[in-house]
């Protein structure tokens, strides 16, 4: 079983990055394999909204996105990971998610004539887990985890909860101290069980 965790920040090694690994390394303790992914070096451009991959089944952008998309779906689980920006999930990880849920949708789907009810199959998606990671200096970590809660839920993912939201409160002037949220941690340690014990039951 494999779990990718992405971090949506474009600081290499900021607090969404410790927090996803604090995730990941929880998982590893279940026997689960894991790989971290940074958005922060990957070229990912917007959706254009070209509609290309209703039909051709494929991202019309050529940019790393195919590579992750491939990640998403050789996964059992994600775990999705952003700082708040103006509360709001970063761009990056934004387009990730946009060209993912679109592409995921189609490849499952067929575009129906006007008026027509869908009855839709599912997506590439369905029966994968996944947990919104969100972290501020004061607030917005809840916007941030709500729009992480909307693509997953519309995206026929399963998604994981745990004793508290999984939103950490660290960065103030931009400081990499996510590590002293102990509350944070042990939330998100507690999700990672939560997975881990998922993953196990339906792998059963
Ligand atoms: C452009 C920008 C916008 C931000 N917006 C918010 C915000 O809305 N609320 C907040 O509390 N912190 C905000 N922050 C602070 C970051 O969320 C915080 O420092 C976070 O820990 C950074 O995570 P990282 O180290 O993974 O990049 C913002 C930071 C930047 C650079």
């Amino acid at each position: 079983m494999k779990v990718v965790g992405f971090s949506g920040s474009p600081r290499e090694n900021g607090n969404t990055v410790f927090l996803v690994e604090t995730a990941l390394k929880q998982l590893g303790k279940h026997g689960i394999e894991t790989e971290l992914i940074r958005l922060g070096d990957k070229k990912l451009e917007q959706c254009t909204g070209c509609y290309a991959c209703v039909k051709q089944k494929q991202c019309s952008i050529e940019d790393d996105f195919l590579q992750l998309f491939q990640k998403i779906l050789a996964a059992d689980g994600i775990i999705l990971g952003s700082p708040a920006y103006h509360s709001s999930i970063t761009p990056k990880l934004k387009a990730l998610l946009d060209r993912a849920g679109f592409l995921g949708r189609w490849v499952t789907n067929e575009m129906k004539a006007e008026n027509s009810t869908y009855q839709w199959q599912g997506t590439a998606f369905s029966g994968k887990v996944v947990a919104p990671i969100t972290v501020a200096r004061r607030a917005g970590q809840n916007f941030a985890f709500a729009q992480l809660l909307l693509w997953a839920t519309v995206n026929d993912f399963i998604v994981v909860g745990s004793n508290y939201w999984n939103v950490a409160v660290a960065g103030a002037g931009g400081k990499v101290d996510a590590a002293e949220d102990t509350e944070g941690i042990g939330i998100i340690a507690h999700m990672a069980d939560n997975m881990a014990h998922l993953l196990n039951k339906l792998k059963q």
